[in-house]
């Protein structure tokens, strides 16, 4: 099963969203396998966010991401990577159709509530560097079989 690697903001934290974003994969039929509340530091949000070293942008968008608490998670099922980057909408806000994550929520570019993995090679990747092996989560659901 395919895995990715989803982070609310921290301006999805501070907005009380957590619960609404989780709803949305759990209803969708995805399988939780991690979760965790916590503050980035500096040198992760830049491991993370190092393709865009280069960007005029990145100082901003690493200070933001530092900026307060995030909730980062590990979502499994069919497809998941590509499904949940359409959950989400584009990344500009403001273009984002109204009945994504993003197009319900956000406003500008700079906080777009939500981060999803863009591949199966990022997916690896970032759930590598989020996450230890001990808090990742094998478990089965009966309901499974109707998904
Ligand atoms: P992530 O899931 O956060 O990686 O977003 P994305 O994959 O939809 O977009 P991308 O990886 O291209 O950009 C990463 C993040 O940088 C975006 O989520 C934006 O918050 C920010 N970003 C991208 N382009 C711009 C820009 O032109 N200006 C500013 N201020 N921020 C940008
Ligand atoms: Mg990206």
């Amino acid at each position: 099963k395919q895995r990715t690697f989803i982070m609310a903001k921290p301006d999805a934290v501070q907005r009380n969203l957590i619960g609404d974003i989780m709803q949305r994969f759990e209803r969708k039929g995805f399988h939780l396998i991690g979760a965790k509340l916590m503050n980035v530091p500096r040198e992760l949000a830049e491991e993370h966010y190092a393709e865009h070293k280069e960007k005029p942008f990145f100082g901003e968008l690493v200070d933001f991401i530092t900026s307060g608490a995030v909730f980062a998670m590990v979502w499994e099922g069919e497809n998941v990577i590509a499904t949940a980057r359409n959950m989400m909408g584009k990344t500009n806000p403001a273009e984002a159709a109204p009945g994504t994550i993003r197009g319900d929520f956000g406003i500008s570019m700079g906080m777009n509530i939500i981060h999803g993995s863009d591949a199966p090679e990022t997916a690896e990747r970032e759930i590598t560097l989020w996450f230890n092996d001990n808090e990742l989560h094998v478990y089965e659901k009966t309901i499974n079989k109707w998904i």
